[in-house]
């Protein structure tokens, strides 16, 4: 029977997972609600940039231009870079444009049949004879309606062009509420547009560390947060006794690393005088993806007036503004709510059957339930390559789609699925323990990259390590220092399934 590999998305998630079923052997067909592959990288604020250096955000096997000389490329320059990529791997004929996924049902054995299983899909194997998914996909184009409102969200706003955006935002007062990477950009940007004449106010529900540049007091920050030697100072998931113990040893360590990085940052920004210093902990909140870079001149707009920084835990509307804590009154002709993309609603909202979505939403007290953050134990045939989150994301992504191939066709396969929801629960663990703000939804990898993937590496057969010698190994950045660090790096970003790994906890 044919093989069919259906994919949602032509953004980076989607072009790797092609490129790699492709590369297996299978015709994958790919579902594109826009007219163009990239993403979310096709509608961003105007102001958007990589957030991170452009090695770090690589494919293994094709490098960014060398015409391209920032370090941290521009929205237009991402798009053109995936475009590129799209085009030299021949996946563009793969891509149905235009083609929103509206559900996807599940047509196989019954709900009480599947409650007996013991594997993934009954065999642990990714395609069944009996079942199959049926993808709802409606032709999009022409159909798209934009709605302007007063009160809109980030993603709308950012869905604008951005002459339509700047023009939206002129000569108003523009209240944005949130204070994650989105509203510190789009407060910017308001900035940028209205100066102090009309100022914008950021109220905040928490205050994150942002990076005012990456690297303080001149150290690269992966020497802080991304080398194997950061990682042992962490509990991790299924670890044994020996790491265990390193890790309760290194703990302090691991306080003073975050103060010492707290200071440069509380030295370099006037964080207190606007009362706006974090409460968590720095690698904490690495640990849940919070921390961003903040535009180079943000608190000179904070200084200069066109910007006002607010804290509060509620708000509510009113007729020329939002009242918030302490009945103190905004003046607000626009709002935006910055407040995230709801990627777990997404992700649950595309199944038909309920069942299905109550598995993949998992218990709002977890994480979501996905195994190597990437299959959910009870729900066959399907992977999320693009849910979690981690500092780099298109390394991590790509190393996904590596492991996904691998088990498309069969060379990795996957532990019983009582092994795997143990999997998940160490995982969960782990995300409780350190994730700032109870941020353990997020889904995050970064605080234990290197962890995570040394077991997409081993589940594949493929070797882990990746410098030259102890020292490098241990304390030099990992992943993050870029595809292409100098050292044995394309042996493991090249990576292939070699042998079978029934189940390796690290
Ligand atoms: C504004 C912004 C900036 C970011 N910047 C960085 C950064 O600097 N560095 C970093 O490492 N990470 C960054 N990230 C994280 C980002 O998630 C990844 O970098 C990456 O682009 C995600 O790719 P993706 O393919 O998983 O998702 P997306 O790029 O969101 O692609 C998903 C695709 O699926 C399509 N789609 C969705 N639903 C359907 C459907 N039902 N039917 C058909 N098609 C559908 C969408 O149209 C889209 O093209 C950023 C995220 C955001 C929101
Ligand atoms: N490359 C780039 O330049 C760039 C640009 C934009 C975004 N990104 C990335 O895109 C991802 C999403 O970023 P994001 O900023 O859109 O989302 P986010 O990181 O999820 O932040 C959402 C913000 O909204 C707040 N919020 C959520 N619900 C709220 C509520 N009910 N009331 C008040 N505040 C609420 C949150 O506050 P709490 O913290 O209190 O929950 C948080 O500050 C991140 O990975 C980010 O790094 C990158």
């Amino acid at each position: 029977m044919e093989k069919r590999v259906a994919i949602i998305g032509a953004g980076i998630s989607g072009l790797l997972a092609c490129k790699y079923a492709a590369a297996r052997g299978f015709t994958p067909v790919v579902f594109e609600e826009q007219a163009k592959v990239g993403g979310l990288w096709n509608h961003t604020i105007e102001s958007t940039r990589l957030q991170n250096a452009k090695a770090t955000f690589e494919f293994s096997d094709f490098r960014w231009p060398s015409s391209i000389e920032d370090m941290f490329p521009t929205n237009f320059k991402v798009v053109e870079y995936l475009e590129s990529y799209a085009h030299n791997f021949g996946l563009l004929p793969y891509i149905k444009f235009n083609s929103k996924v509206m559900d996807m049902d599940y047509v196989g054995e019954s709900e009480e049949e599947m409650r007996s299983w013991e594997f993934w899909g009954a065999t642990g194997k990714p395609f069944g004879s009996k079942r199959k998914w049926i993808l709802k996909v409606f032709n999009s184009k022409d159909n798209s309606t934009l709605v302007f409102s007063e009160v809109l969200h980030s993603m709308d706003y950012s869905a604008m062009d951005n002459a339509a955006a700047t023009d939206f935002i002129k000569g108003k007062r523009v209240a944005i509420i949130g204070s994650g990477k989105t509203a510190v950009d789009t407060a910017f940007e308001c900035a940028m547009a209205n100066g102090s004449d009309y100022p914008c106010t950021m109220i905040q529900r928490t205050p994150h560390w942002a990076l005012p540049d990456a690297f303080p007091w001149g150290i690269n920050f992966g020497y802080f947060c991304a080398t194997r030697f950061s990682e042992l100072m962490v509990h991790k998931p299924g670890e044994g006794l020996l790491f265990s113990l390193i890790a309760t040893l290194l703990t302090p360590l691991r306080w003073v690393i975050s103060k010492f990085v707290e200071s440069y940052i509380r030295w370099k920004l006037p964080l207190k005088k606007y009362g706006m210093v974090p409460k968590e902990r720095f690698l904490d909140e690495i640990a849940a993806c919070q921390i961003y870079m903040l535009p180079e001149t943000f608190y000179d707009k904070v200084e200069n007036g066109s910007i006002v920084l607010q804290k509060s835990q509620n708000l509510t509307f009113c007729k020329d503004g939002l009242i918030i804590d302490n009945d103190d009154h905004i003046k607000a002709d626009v709002v935006i709510f910055a407040t995230g993309y709801k990627g777990d609603e997404k992700l649950a909202n595309i199944f038909k059957s309920p069942i299905f979505r109550n598995h993949i939403a998992g218990s709002r007290d977890s994480t979501i339930p996905l195994y190597r953050q990437i299959v959910h134990p009870r729900i066959p045939g399907v992977a999320a390559i693009g849910y979690s989150e981690s500092a780099s994301n298109l390394y991590s992504i790509e190393m996904r789609c590596k492991w996904l191939a691998c088990l498309l066709d069969e060379t990795v396969q996957l532990p019983r699925m009582e092994e795997m929801e143990k999997d998940i629960k160490m995982w969960d663990e782990y995300m409780k323990r350190y994730a700032a703000n109870g941020k353990y939804r997020r889904a995050c990898i970064a605080g234990l990259h290197i962890w995570y993937n040394d077991q997409l590496c081993r589940d594949i057969g493929a070797n882990p390590r990746r410098k030259k010698g102890f020292f490098t190994e241990m304390f030099q950045p990992y992943g993050l220092n870029g595809a292409h660090d100098g050292s044995n790096s394309s042996r493991a970003r090249n990576v292939d399934c070699v042998r079978v790994f029934p189940n390796v906890y690290g």
